[in-house]
């Protein structure tokens, strides 16, 4: 098979992986190879059991793989036959020496740069995929550029901006893709080509093309925007709680001022997942040393609500549950970040639990998704922790449930015969405000929703 172009992507993850599947199967002129260091993604990749849950991704990749999609751990090899590579590997907040716990951790994409750069021997795109601090591509151009030679490398950023859980969906039909370069001869005949490959299947007013640093930016700011929704609406579902003021009557008030709009309105018992906490820290890392300090408080305090309507949630279902949770059993219903993945990082499950089984709580985390990166993030928890898929079983002889991911199936339970198999006084605490609260009631629960006076029988 001849193909057009060779495209490859380093890191084969979350993005990596649903991002390359897409562009293989909208674009089977163009050879797509997605590699990574870890074997065992890459075998699951080329396997029916894929690395990562997202709905409808199975079948995508089944369209394209063994055609023009290809998963592999050479990496050399698949540097050298490119002629547009993504960067895709983990950007993490950096946890050592200056900007720890804030800063990303630059490591893994320096690491990728300088063997780009060593295995090269023809003129190539190389197309920044990861979330970076803006002025990234800067340092990547002078590392490619460090040797004496007459092979170009073009930097160009194409964040993305797909959210786990409805992926492919995102992917497919994308409310932007945004590509940034230089503004160059040689920069902007690169994002052309770029341009050319969404155009596939992406209208074209909706690829959106800006400078460099622009593009960069933007994902840090759209990240830190979304996270900024969820800690404002957060913030006031206290002050409900407290005045019998409704958090969602007031979010679908505020929502229909289109203005406001009514998207991520959603109070909830927090944000989690990979990005937004390490994108906003990186964000204001970045205006410190700029010394905007103003701005980087500012975008602060999202990231220390967020917490602090995590550690409001355990703090809650203490005093409620009579000051004290000790020896009691809590079943935990979602371990996940959000719905419709498996992906547990960040999740405001993990603090959560943490919190219950310091205060010595027995803990049956669920989940239909996520207990085998529970299992791993809970693996130094010896005792007072069990992981029971089964959420009728993980309610069996428990004080309270609660609800932590918004996963359609704890929607549907029958609440009436876990409610039977419960000590009394039964307690449920919905973090994601999905149940219906009143019906709860009159089956007998104390409910605690999220903004919402709580519903008690004493
Ligand atoms: N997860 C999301 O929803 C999401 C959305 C938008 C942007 N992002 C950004 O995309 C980037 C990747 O995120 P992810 O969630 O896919 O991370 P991930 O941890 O799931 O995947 C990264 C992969 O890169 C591989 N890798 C690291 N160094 C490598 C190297 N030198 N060579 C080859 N492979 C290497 C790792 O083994 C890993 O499999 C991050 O910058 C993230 O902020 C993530």
């Amino acid at each position: 098979m001849i193909y057009k172009k060779n495209i490859l992507c380093i890191g084969a993850g979350y993005v990596g992986g649903p991002t390359m599947a897409m562009i293989a199967a909208k674009c089977p002129q163009y050879k797509v190879t997605v590699v990574d260091i870890n074997d065992k993604r890459i075998n699951d990749w080329n396997s029916d059991n894929l690395p990562i849950y997202e709905p409808g991704l199975d079948v995508l990749i089944k369209t394209a793989r063994g055609r023009n999609l290809f998963f592999s751990t050479e990496i050399e090899k698949g540097i050298k036959e490119a002629d547009i590579i993504f960067v895709s590997v983990n950007t993490p907040t950096k946890n050592f020496g200056q900007g720890a716990g804030m800063a990303a951790d630059l490591q893994y994409w320096e690491k990728t740069a300088r063997q780009i750069l060593s295995n090269s021997d023809k003129d190539k795109i190389i197309v920044e995929k990861s979330t970076l601090p803006v002025r990234t591509a800067k340092a990547m151009e002078r590392i490619l550029n460090s040797a004496s030679g007459t092979i170009k490398f073009e930097v160009l950023s194409n964040p993305e901006f797909l959210a786990e859980g409805t992926a492919v969906k995102d992917l497919e039909n994308p409310d932007r893709v945004l590509i940034g370069s230089r503004e160059t001869e040689a920069g902007l005949k690169a994002r052309n080509e770029l341009v050319d490959i969404y155009a596939n299947w992406v209208p074209r007013e909706k690829i959106i093309e800006s400078n460099v640093w622009s593009a960069e930016l933007s994902k840090l700011t759209a990240n830190a925007f979304l996270a900024q929704r969820v800690s404002s609406i957060n913030s006031l579902s206290s002050l409900c709680e407290a005045t019998e003021a409704d958090i969602e009557e007031v979010a679908y008030a505020i929502g229909t001022d289109s203005r406001i709009g009514n998207k991520f309105l959603k109070s909830s018992v927090g944000f989690g997942g990979s990005c937004f906490k390490k994108d906003i820290l990186n964000l204001v890392y970045i205006c410190q040393s700029y010394g905007l300090n103003e701005v980087a408080d500012y975008w602060e305090s999202v990231v220390r609500l967020n917490e602090w309507q995590e550690k409001r949630f355990v703090l809650n279902m203490l005093s409620n549950m009579f000051n004290t949770v000790a020896g009691k059993k809590i079943a935990v219903l979602g371990f996940a970040f959000k719905a419709d993945t498996g992906d547990t990082r960040e999740s405001p499950a993990i603090y959560i639990t943490m919190g219950l089984l310091e205060e010595r709580a027995l803990v049956n985390v669920s989940d239909p998704k996520a207990l085998v990166n529970a299992r791993v993030d809970l693996k130094d928890i010896k005792d007072g922790i069990d992981f029971i898929e089964d959420p009728y079983k993980a309610a069996e002889g428990a004080h309270a449930i609660a609800v932590l991911t918004e996963w359609d199936i704890y929607t549907k339970l029958d609440y009436k015969q876990i409610f039977d198999s419960m000590v009394k006084p039964a307690f449920i605490f919905d973090g994601r405000n999905i149940l219906n609260h009143k019906a709860l009631f009159d089956m007998g629960f104390n409910v605690f929703a999220i903004g919402k006076a709580p519903l008690k029988h004493f």
